[in-house]
């Protein structure tokens, strides 16, 4: 009888349990950090009632791992850090299409053609320079002229950061692989200095190490913060120039996902007026949609999409080609 009453109650509790928590459950595999993301979370945790379970690690890696977990995946969404890994995983076909009323929130540049994933942020590479030694006429319209004698052991760049190596692949998707070549080749004739990451980059102008320098447009945001007379500025190349890739992050909802409601849910939330301000203000990304108050030291949303050159950013997939041309041409 004992017995019975405890099988029964273990029955009880593991299908309780499951009704209970398993209908207001999301599991994310997050290749955005847990210190940016980890506050969206509980708040979103708060307001939903839906309990978040997720998984932190690098985007590159969290895409491997969907490849070989497959429809046997426990992850209902995949947040990536950059659109390259999204369209990994996207042309395996471990994506559902998105419902419409999320694809429609963000500008076409932002969501890949088939509709299984949409940015939930970007990031612009810009030029940031030193006006003390390079005034405003001076300054170079496309990446390209950055091989002239002119800027012969003036300019800095970080080869090993990830977001210097989405912009390499861009430059091959967009230019192809000979132009791609050739420019890093001249780069490094033309005496590039190696930084290990972006910050060294604005501390490097700032020292008078370098006068022009290729980061991402956040970097220096956080330096002015402290000090809004920091002696470094930064513009972006003219229109369409392969300098001034936006990239994404961004969020698709696998296949094997049965919580529609749910994940519904939290994209809608990521994509939200509050959240999107968020990323502007905490952390100086873009927003990807326009419902947020501009910052005065970010471009309007339209703006950056002129900037930015035509290209599928699902496309950046090809990492391991672009390691292969950075050690092909001595510069990792
Ligand atoms: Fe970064």
């Amino acid at each position: 009888m004992l017995r019975y009453l405890v099988g029964a109650l273990c029955l009880f509790l593991a299908v309780g349990t499951s009704g209970a928590t398993g209908d207001r459950e999301l599991v994310v595999y997050s290749g955005r950090s847990k210190g940016l993301v980890h506050p969206i979370i509980k708040q979103f945790e708060k307001e939903t009632g839906i309990i978040v379970k997720v998984r932190y690690g690098n985007t590159a890696q969290l895409a491997v791992a969907l490849l070989e977990e497959g429809s046997e995946s426990p992850a209902d969404l995949f947040w990536a850090q950059d659109a390259g890994a999204l369209g990994t995983v996207s042309k395996q076909g471990l994506f559902q299409t998105l419902p419409e009323s999320i694809l429609l929130t963000v500008p076409d540049k932002f969501r890949n053609a088939k509709g299984t994933w949409v940015a939930t942020s970007g990031r612009a590479r810009v030029l940031a320079y030193a006006p003390e030694r390079v005034k405003a006429e001076e300054l170079p319209n496309s990446i390209f002229e950055l091989t002239e004698p002119k800027w012969e052991g003036r300019v800095g760049w970080a080869p090993q950061n990830a977001s210097f190596q989405a912009f390499v692949t861009a430059m091959r998707v967009f230019k192809g692989e000979k132009k791609a070549e050739e420019w890093l080749r001249g780069m490094k004739a033309n005496g590039a200095k190696n930084y290990p990451k972006n910050t060294p980059i604005i501390q490097g102008l700032a020292a008078g190490e370098i006068d022009l320098g290729l980061p991402n447009h956040y970097y220096l945001m956080r330096f002015k913060k402290s000090d809004s007379g920091f002696p470094v500025e930064q513009t972006f190349f003219t229109s369409g120039d392969a300098g001034n890739l936006v990239n994404v992050a961004g969020i698709g909802v696998l296949k094997s996902s049965t919580r529609a409601e749910e994940v519904s849910s939290f994209v809608e939330y990521l994509l939200s007026p509050k959240v999107q301000q968020l990323f502007v203000s905490e952390i100086f990304e873009y927003p990807v949609t326009d419902a947020v108050i501009p910052s005065e030291k970010l471009l309007p949303l339209d703006e950056l999409l002129k900037l930015t050159p035509e290209l599928d950013l699902e496309k950046l997939d090809d990492l391991e080609g672009t390691l292969n041309l950075l050690r092909k041409v001595d510069i990792l």
